[in-house]
């Protein structure tokens, strides 16, 4: 029996599954790390705590399965998309990584516009410039610390530097790569036009792959740390959203999921290149040869409900450290003591700013209509609400966009809680279903493993043999106006606030 290993850089941490050639998963293992937000609005995580996860997941699997290294081919990794990395010419990290839900780069993003044009640059990455995305992190540091931006030679991104720390390699792939916001996502190349009108020296970029494509192998060094075999390869690997579609088999066209990780996303697979003209959801090569994806994105899903249980739930985790259970499970119970609507209690999940539909940095999450009678029940429902209506907005985007998916597969740590399922299903009054293996990324990273050593002849038929769908939950038809009637009042409260979030921001 063959193996291939994923390793899913997430914002909460690292997990590492090893899976037989089956697509049966052996053993897994998570490391945590934190994210450091020094200013509101930022965020920051440090490259080594990814690559000591990375080696430390790595090692303990294979410690903890007893399956010989020689007998793991591959490994894919996916990871959170957008974080910028910089090294120096000797490959040290220059700073800590700027991710993807810092929002402190709104100058950058109308100097993008302007110097390039927003048309063309649509026309280009598919894309308008965003906060969130590499391009203008990259010249915030230009602007704000010359000299760092100076010394750099290698710009990466969170998953690829974890690949240039175990194989030696500067190397990326399309899936990831478009959300840097410097490739030319229609022909899956560098845009040399980009870089040129603004001044960006391509050699700082890595060689670009498919995300199924060998891009080397374990090094000595890295052999020693982890103690995998120098023989195993390396894969291109995959952002986590693209890899998260491998992983529940949305691989081809009319399939689409909705994840509820640290960020929330709503992505449909579309064999033609297809662009909101207003940018609203973003359009990425998939990790799919030839193919891409729509997506559209909340900032803080799963966000908000951790931001939720560190701030008010000390009394859920004790007892839940006590039960020896997860304080997410008290959470959900409670929840569910709420009725539909939270008690006339709504959740803008903007903590931090948000993407879909409305591309703004500026706003920030509320609870509207707090009154005396409200309980941390109501607050909790209302957050997990507030979530879901969020990703109806992105669903709203999709489809205008033609994009109407006949059932919805969930994943991501939201995904797992059966309340969660259902109100994603009653508010998008469509089917939800999740997969049997719930390793979403991982499982899609090593699919990508399976297919680069040559265990799968391609992406699609890897899935159709290993991944395997749960029956759905359906929505509820009582439910379904009662959910659509607050979904009108929460789609008013962003339009009537968004100046005030603007004055909020310049106190
Ligand atoms: C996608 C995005 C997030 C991150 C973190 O555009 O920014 O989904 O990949 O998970």
């Amino acid at each position: 029996m063959k193996y291939v290993l994923g390793v899913d850089l997430g914002t909460s941490g690292t997990k590492t599954v090893l899976f037989d050639q089956e697509g049966h998963g052996i053993c897994s293992c998570t490391v945590e790390y934190p994210m450091y937000q020094p200013q509101n609005g930022w965020a920051e995580q440090d490259p080594q705590d990814w690559a000591n996860a990375a080696v430390t997941t790595i090692r303990t699997v294979l410690e903890k399965s007893g399956v010989d290294r020689e007998d793991v081919v591959s490994l894919g990794i996916s990871g959170q998309m957008h974080g910028l990395v910089m090294l120096d010419e000797q490959g040290q990290v220059l700073r800590r990584s700027i991710i993807w839900c810092d929002q402190r780069t709104q100058a950058e993003c109308d100097e993008i516009h302007a110097r390039v044009g927003r048309e063309k640059l649509i026309a280009i990455t598919a894309n308008p410039a965003l906060t969130g995305f590499t391009l203008s992190k990259v010249l915030w540091v230009r602007n704000h610390e010359p000299e760092i931006y100076a010394k750099c030679r290698h710009i990466l991104l969170p998953k690829d530097y974890v690949r240039y720390v175990l194989t030696g390699d500067y190397a990326t792939e399309v899936s990831d790569a478009s959300g840097m916001q410097m490739l030319d996502v229609p022909n899956r190349c560098w845009s040399d036009e980009l870089l040129g009108i603004l001044d960006i020296d391509r050699s700082l970029l890595a060689k670009v792959y498919e995300s199924c494509e060998v891009t080397g192998h374990i090094s000595e060094q890295a052999a020693a740390l982890t103690g995998l075999s120098p023989k195993t390869l390396v894969v291109g690997g995959a952002g986590d959203n693209a890899a998260a579609a491998v992983g529940t088999g949305v691989v081809e066209d009319g399939k689409a999921f909705t994840t509820i990780g640290t960020s929330g996303v709503v992505f449909a697979h579309t064999d033609k290149l297809a662009i909101d003209p207003q940018g609203r959801v973003h359009t990425f090569c998939c990790a799919v040869p030839g193919a891409w994806h729509v997506m559209g994105v909340t900032q803080a899903a799963g966000l908000s409900l951790k931001w939720y249980r560190d701030t008010f739930c000390d009394a859920e985790k004790q007892a839940a450290q006590q039960m020896g259970v997860d304080p997410y499970d008290l959470m959900n119970k409670e929840a569910a003591q709420s009725p539909i609507g939270a008690n006339k209690l709504i959740y803008a999940p903007y903590l931090m700013g948000e993407r879909t539909p409305h591309l703004d940095a500026d706003c920030r999450g509320m609870f509207f209509g707090l009154s005396a009678m409200h309980t941390r029940r109501d607050l909790l429902r209302a957050v997990m609400e507030g979530v879901s209506y969020s990703l109806r907005d992105c669903l709203g985007v999709l489809n205008e966009m033609g994009v109407a998916p006949e059932q919805m597969l969930a994943c991501g740590g939201g995904g797992k809680s059966p309340l969660w399922r259902q109100m994603l299903a009653d508010v998008f009054n469509c089917p939800v279903a999740t997969t049997v293996n719930t390793e979403g990324p991982a499982l899609g990273v090593a699919i990508l493993a399976g297919v680069g050593a040559g265990l799968y002849s391609s992406v699609p038929e890897a899935c159709r043999a290993m991944i395997h769908v749960n029956p759905a939950q359906q929505p509820i038809a009582e439910n379904v106006p009662q959910y659509a009637k607050v979904y009108e009042v929460f789609r008013k409260l962003y339009p009537a606030n968004r100046d005030i979030f603007k004055a909020l921001g310049q106190l």
